[in-house]
């Protein structure tokens, strides 16, 4: 069973019966889905979400789809560990990371992927699309395959070698596009007005966005039943910050949690950080840039929910960081260093913004502080490959120790 109500236009409030449908006639507002909250309210408990599956499935009651016909292939309830190490090099004594880089297909795209398949089938398509920057094809690829269907992927040629094996290895129409990731977004919109695909993130928008909340249930639930006080999540087109935000908000309001009062930072990388320069310029629209970052993830230069993103800062009192190019390859290896765990280039950025977060003073030591790790760092090893240091010896346990034992200081 499902409490979905209807689409409603976020511009407007036009409502839309639930069809696979992103934009409001009315005003071309983005369409987004309603719930029954009052009878979620009154049939959903913690006890009864503890007793679901260890997966984004045990928080069906707030989807669009449930866990009966899901195609799933084990997503979600990804650790939340606390960051002893990184936190103590920091000054921070609450740090938590929340490492969604161990999903099935290693980010945190198969939260909304694992939706939007499971409604795509529902609704009777047998293709599954999207546009991408690197994690999302792999994802769609790979529920494509688990829900047999075709799938067709398109992404910006200039993508890292490892994505694209990523998804390949599915068997996917992969598609690469001599343009970035907009001009590839255009598109993508063209086709899924003229085929009958399900576009996860075109036609299909407002169910996949939904499927990122999980992230904020989970956090709040792997707490204790409590908000933090600070979330730090990468960006690129901003639906997953704003998606975790509301993931929150729902909680408090059908009584699972008390109201958040989490601030909510926003992490892009200086290369293509269109959210970030609205906000300092204080604007409430995102002027679009050409994106030209390392961080291929997040290079999408004209972000769709960049306005609700600044909406989303204002509500909360967060605040957008952007990271210098130079300093993203050193947060991919503080976070190795410290903690054990390899990010992606998107998970460098948002260990950057940290460390300037804590130096600044913009949060606090005893705040409970979340980053938000998304994606593996084994599909963007090119960033990091010059920087194996190897020590050269021959077999002999002689060898070794004349010419190096002595040196290995251990
Ligand atoms: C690893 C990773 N983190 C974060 C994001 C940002 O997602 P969004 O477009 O929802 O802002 C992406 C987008 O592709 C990503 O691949
Ligand atoms: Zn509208």
């Amino acid at each position: 069973m499902t409490y979905v109500k209807s689409l409603v236009c976020r511009s407007c409030f036009e409502e839309y019966p639930i069809e696979p449908l992103n934009v409001c006639e009315m005003c071309f507002g983005p369409l987004e889905i309603t719930y029954d909250y009052e009878s979620i309210r009154k049939n959903i408990s913690r006890e009864s979400i503890e007793a679901g599956p260890f997966s984004v499935w045990r928080y069906d009651a707030f989807l669009p789809v449930s866990r009966e016909n899901a195609v799933d292939i084990g997503t979600g309830f990804t650790p939340l560990t606390k960051a002893e190490n990184l936190g103590s090099r920091l000054g921070l004594n609450n740090l938590y990371i929340k490492n969604d880089s161990v999903n099935p297909t290693f980010s945190f795209k198969d939260r909304p992927v694992t939706v939007t398949a499971t409604k795509a089938l529902e609704f009777g398509f047998d293709v599954l699309a999207c546009v991408s920057t690197g994690n999302l094809m792999g994802s769609v690829a790979a529920h494509g395959a688990k829900a047999g269907m075709k799938t067709i992927v398109f992404f910006p040629e200039n993508l890292e070698q490892s994505k694209q094996v990523s998804a390949s290895i599915y068997g996917p129409v992969m598609v690469a596009v001599d343009g970035n990731y907009d001009q590839v977004n255009r598109l993508g919109s063209e086709l899924a007005d003229n085929r009958n695909w399900a576009f996860v993130n075109i036609n299909m928008r407002p169910f996949y966005a939904e499927g990122s909340k999980t992230l904020g249930y989970e956090i709040a639930e792997q707490l204790g039943w409590k908000s933090p006080d600070n979330c730090i999540v990468p960006a690129a087109s901003g639906e997953l910050y704003t998606k975790i935000w509301k993931g929150l908000k729902e909680f408090s309001d059908v009584g699972l949690i008390n109201q958040p009062s989490t601030k909510m930072f926003l992490a892009q990388p200086q290369g293509c950080s269109p959210i970030v320069s609205a906000y300092i310029a204080d604007q409430k629209i995102v002027p679009p840039v050409i994106p030209d970052t390392l961080a291929k993830s997040l290079a999408i230069g004209n972000p769709a929910s960049g306005p609700f993103a600044l909406e989303t800062i204002s509500e909360t009192n967060g605040a957008a960081v952007a990271t210098p190019e130079e300093e993203i390859v050193a947060g991919i290896e503080l976070l190795a260093e410290t903690e054990g765990i390899f990010t992606e280039t998107a998970g460098g950025v948002v260990v950057s913004s940290l460390k300037k977060l804590a130096e600044n003073g913009d949060i606090g030591p005893d705040e409970v502080t979340i980053i938000f790790i998304t994606g593996n760092g084994l599909k963007t090893q090119e960033v990091v490959t010059g920087g194996v240091k190897l020590v050269k010896t021959g077999p002999t346990f002689s060898e070794f120790e004349d010419l190096i034992g002595s040196e290995a200081n251990f």
